[in-house]
């Protein structure tokens, strides 16, 4: 069919149009028309595009949200991997990495330096490739050398151009910067999900990485993600420094943070800094701390990289943040363990983006140490994605008449007495039919990291065991359809998807299903450890303590723990009605060797660990390395060959730095475990 070139005109008029308006909408924050006009020109041309596919362009309007979800996300490798940044806690750590920089770059006169000072979002981070002005990928950044391509999700993005807004393009330019989601679509997602049962987000960075990360574009369209540019990757170019840099990207579509400053000094960037730690708060958008960029390309070429970091950038970091608050009651929680935790119910208080009601108080000796009373007020501190806690009690506000708190001594849930077991700080409740017990260790059942069921949040757990139709995590796999469409709120459709997602988790491999049972101290990567060493359950059933304490990672603690509970009767049961029902209970590839005969892959490396790893304990980190013939210190000194590096590091990085010791992530050492 021959289109006539009135036709042609008037969809390249209308695209034009559109693509200027969400310009102005989404990046310039300043409409210029008016929402109607927009739906009737974009209807205008999705018509005209649906009678005439040829006339489609990818940067078309219309083609932001794609039809068809992924079925699984590719990993791509970076061409230049994605730096993580050193972080500084206060001014002298700031000035302290200024003197490093200047020592390492003996032969420079420093007298004019320029700083480029950046608010640092809190948001994942993306790598975008534009081909000829056209965006033909989005990577998320993954561990820094490899992400996922997740294009179909960033093209959603309306902030994220899908052509750039320049004459004659690069051939190829890649763009970084952070998507992330503002404080108030933050807060009614996660109304929305509290509404249908399901867990909230810790935070808008965990929300905004878990978003990135859905399969089904329409998912993501419906959540507003945003997006500022920082970084810019473009080969012979005039460009000589960041701050040209975040020029170009503003001039080609981008959305770049408007509160950036170029600095002539470390004075400049200090007051910057001291400046955006009040200003901040009233932000749509949750920021951590500054980006410190030197200026000149040249000199940032001169200085490199270190194995994680650039040289010539650092993170200054605000402190964990705190709030007063009132003390409205003190409830106590049954964990899936039966542990008893307190917390304390509070005037809501906005603390860290995020509207704080509860707290923990961890067990009875912290409200003891606090002395915490209902009708007090505390000073509540939110650190990153921890849950909040309270730091102290404001004495000199309590009012009159408060009785000091008494932690209970039966269960609030089936009101058997409570126990404190042998050197513990926390009560447990021993009963194993608890109904707090069951929903908890239902909900960990359904868990993403355990059997991932999607759709079976808290609440509709909590209606299944008032309904009487789940007693164990077993009679989930005898729910039907029919049994499940009179609940409230589960319409008949739902009601199927839940009892496909249910029997889909049988798929799910050992090691998951390991984690899923809700062993005490056997998190997922020791239940992978676990999986490597004892291939089936019976295996792992029938170990003895010395088999499983030799076995890296699985210290006196977690094997106790285990042969614990492969004693209880009903565990065992358990076992067998999860075995006839379908589950995996052994491992697709047995591998038999288990770690005794192993030869030690760390025998006399000296170990000092530092920051919050991301999901060992530190006590479990030193265990593994111990097993593997390694040694664990306290403090930095010439003799450490290597610093386990884990979040908000402190003085030992900058020293290890100084020293020029090899820095190693907590994935790094389990490579360096297994592959050893
Ligand atoms: S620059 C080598 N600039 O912070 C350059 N990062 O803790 C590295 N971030 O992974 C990144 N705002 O996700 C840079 N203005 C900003 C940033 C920023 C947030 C994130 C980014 C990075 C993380 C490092």
């Amino acid at each position: 069919m021959t289109i006539n070139s009135e036709i042609n005109q008037r969809v390249t008029q209308l695209r034009q149009q559109l693509q200027k308006a969400n310009y102005a909408y989404y990046v310039l924050d300043d409409p210029i028309m008016e929402d109607a006009v927009y739906d009737q020109l974009y209807r205008e041309l999705d018509n005209l595009e649906t009678e005439y596919p040829q006339l489609i362009t990818p940067d078309s309007p219309t083609q932001r949200v794609g039809d068809q979800p992924a079925s699984q996300f590719v990993s791509v490798t970076h061409n230049i991997p994605l730096y993580s940044l050193e972080n500084a806690f206060n001014l002298e750590e700031l000035k302290a990495w200024e003197n490093r920089w200047q020592r390492y770059h003996e032969a420079e006169d420093f007298n004019s330096i320029e700083y480029v000072c950046e608010l640092k979002i809190d948001g994942s981070a993306l790598a975008l490739t534009y081909e000829n002005g056209l965006l033909i990928r989005g990577v998320t950044r993954g561990d820094g050398t490899t992400g996922e391509e997740i294009t179909q999700n960033v093209r959603t993005i309306r902030s994220i151009p899908l052509k750039l807004n320049i004459d004659n393009p690069p051939p190829i330019v890649e763009v970084r910067g952070e998507a992330f989601l503002p404080l108030d679509e933050f807060d009614r997602i996660n109304q929305q999900r509290e509404e249908k049962g399901e867990a909230l987000f810790a935070n808008p960075r965990n929300a905004a990485a878990g978003t990135l990360r859905q399969l089904d574009p329409k998912i993501v369209d419906q959540r507003r993600l945003q997006f500022f540019a920082y970084t810019l990757h473009l080969e012979e170019t005039e460009i000589k420094s960041q701050w040209q840099s975040l020029n170009y990207l503003e001039n080609s579509g981008f959305l770049v943070n408007p509160h950036r400053q170029l600095c002539q000094s470390l004075d400049e960037v200090a007051d910057y800094f001291k400046q955006w730690e009040t200003k901040r708060k009233d932000l749509p958008y949750m920021t951590d701390g500054v980006v410190v960029k030197i200026n000149d390309y040249s000199l940032q070429k001169a200085l490199g990289f270190t194995q994680k970091f650039p040289r010539w950038a650092i993170a200054l970091k605000y402190p964990a943040e705190e709030a007063p608050t009132l003390v409205k009651d003190i409830i106590v929680n049954v964990g899936r363990t039966g542990a008893v935790t307190p917390m304390a119910v509070m005037e809501p208080v906005h603390l860290a983006g995020t509207t704080v009601q509860k707290a923990t108080l961890h067990n009875g000796d912290r409200i003891a140490q606090l002395d915490i009373r209902v009708g007090d007020t505390v000073i509540i501190r939110k650190a990153g994605e921890i849950i909040p806690e309270v730091v102290r009690v404001l004495p000199e506000l309590r009012p009159p008449n408060t009785e000091p708190y008494e932690m209970p001594d039966r269960c609030p849930e089936c009101h058997s007495p409570l126990i404190r077991p042998p050197q513990e700080a926390v009560l447990r409740c021993m009963n194993l039919s608890c109904g707090a017990i069951l929903r908890g260790s239902l909900v960990h059942w359904a868990s993403r990291d355990a059997l991932d069921i999607r759709g079976l949040g808290e609440k509709i757990v909590g209606l299944l065991i008032d309904n009487g139709l789940v007693n164990s995590i077993a009679d989930l796999y005898d729910l039907t359809p029919e049994k499940i469409a009179n609940l409230e709120r589960m319409g008949s459709k739902s009601a199927d998807k839940l009892i496909n997602a249910i029997e889909e988790s049988k798929q799910q491999p050992f090691s998951r299903v390991l984690y899923g049972l809700g062993i005490r101290y056997v998190g997922s990567v020791t239940a992978n450890l676990l999986t490597k060493n004892f291939p089936s359950i019976d295996q792992l059933s029938q170990a003895s303590f010395a088999s499983l304490s030799s076995v890296y990672g699985v210290g006196e603690e977690i094997a106790q723990s285990i042969i614990d509970w492969f004693s209880i009767e009903k565990n065992v049961n358990l076992i067998q009605q999860l075995k006839k029902v379908g589950l995996q209970l052994e491992t697709s590839s047995p591998q038999t060797t288990t770690v005794e005969s192993s030869p030690t892959p760390l025998s006399g490396k000296t170990f000092v660990i530092t920051g919050t790893l991301p999901s060992l304990k530190r006590n479990e980190a030193k265990a593994l390395i111990e097993k593997a013939g390694g040694k664990v210190t306290g403090s930095i000194s010439k003799k450490t060959d290597y610093l386990l590096l884990g979040e908000n590091a402190g003085s030992k990085l900058i020293k290890a730095q100084e020293l020029g010791i090899n820095q190693l992530s907590e994935a790094d050492l389990l490579t360096l475990l297994q592959t050893d």
